[in-house]
């Protein structure tokens, strides 16, 4: 049986990723900042660094594979921090992380991005381009000063909607970059994104102001399917992408959200090459 990383292992998407790969017979190593195995805070480099040195001496150097969960909501107070945890602890550790995955020799990673990278009309491509050249400082600075200068209405609806959604298509262009390069695709180092949609999670109703208490069919964004998710609803596809014989897809980005964003933008995935 298998070793795995998962970070946010301790509440929602994580903790259910954890318990399924447990189910399966595999060792979990949990990394969170609380009720974890490796407690660190993957929002500053300390934590990120002691977490990638733990993870490694508790697996040996080898690891089957890494699910990145781990994140904050559009609800957090301080920008700067959503671009830290949900950008930076996630490239970090993984990057961190790779060597032990290429030591399996199948290893498998999976980062959670979030459908309000393409749902959310608040996108800032500076701040997203600011973290994909590694520029943390940079990119807390832009996202603070872009959050001051936000309208009171989005302040008092969800106060780091932009950063959110901002650091989330960013984390999902940092896999689609990065899973092609040699380092990771010749290593066999497959890496994926999942991007969920409305989850009944302690982040989604931190973050929503009751909406996810009430109709899937009030909610601000369409939901198809008539129903909220549950964590093992995304728990599922990431036990999928982090099976061995999950060994053709790397650097995909795969809509877990009910159906929300090709209800929103059907024509807009894929879009054709053009010359
Ligand atoms: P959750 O709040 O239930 O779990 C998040 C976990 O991350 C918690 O255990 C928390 O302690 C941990 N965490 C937060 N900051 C951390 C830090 N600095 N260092 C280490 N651990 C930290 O949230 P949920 O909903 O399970 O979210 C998991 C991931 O899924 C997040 O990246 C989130 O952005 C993403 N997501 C969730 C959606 C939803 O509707 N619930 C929708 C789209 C994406």
């Amino acid at each position: 049986m298998g070793t795995y990383a998962v970070t946010g292992s301790a509440s929602g998407i994580g903790a259910a990723t954890a318990a399924r790969l447990e189910r399966a017979g595999h060792s979990v190593i949990g990394v969170d900042l609380h009720d974890a195995h490796v407690l660190a805070d993957l929002g500053t480099p300390d934590g990120r660094a002691r977490a990638v040195e733990e993870v490694l001496s508790l697996s040996g150097g080898r690891l089957d594979g890494a699910a990145a969960i781990a994140g904050v909501g559009p609800g957090m107070k301080d920008a700067a921090a959503v671009m830290s945890i949900n950008y930076f602890g996630p490239v970090a550790l993984l990057a961190g992380l790779r060597g032990a995955l290429a030591a399996s020799g199948a290893g498998r990673a999976v980062v959670m991005s979030s459908n309000s990278a393409s749902t959310v009309p608040l996108v800032d491509a500076e701040l997203a381009a600011l973290a994909l050249a590694g520029d943390e400082d940079g990119a807390r600075e832009r996202a603070r000063t872009e959050q001051a200068a936000a309208p009171q209405e989005i302040l008092d609806f969800a106060p780091s909607i932009a950063a959110y959604a901002t650091s989330k298509l960013a984390v999902a262009h940092w896999v689609r970059r990065t899973a092609v390069t040699p380092e990771w695709a010749r290593q066999g180092v497959l890496l994926n994104a999942i991007a969920p949609g409305a989850v009944l999670t302690p982040l989604l109703r931190d973050s929503t102001g009751g909406a996810a208490e009430g109709d899937p069919d009030d909610f601000p964004t369409p939901m198809p399917l008539g129903f909220f998710g549950e964590p093992e609803d995304v728990a599922f596809w990431v036990h999928q992408f982090l099976k061995p014989e999950a060994r053709f897809a790397t650097g995909s980005v795969l809509y877990v959200d009910g159906g929300t964003d090709a209800a929103m933008r059907p024509d807009a995935h894929p879009t054709a090459l053009t010359f």
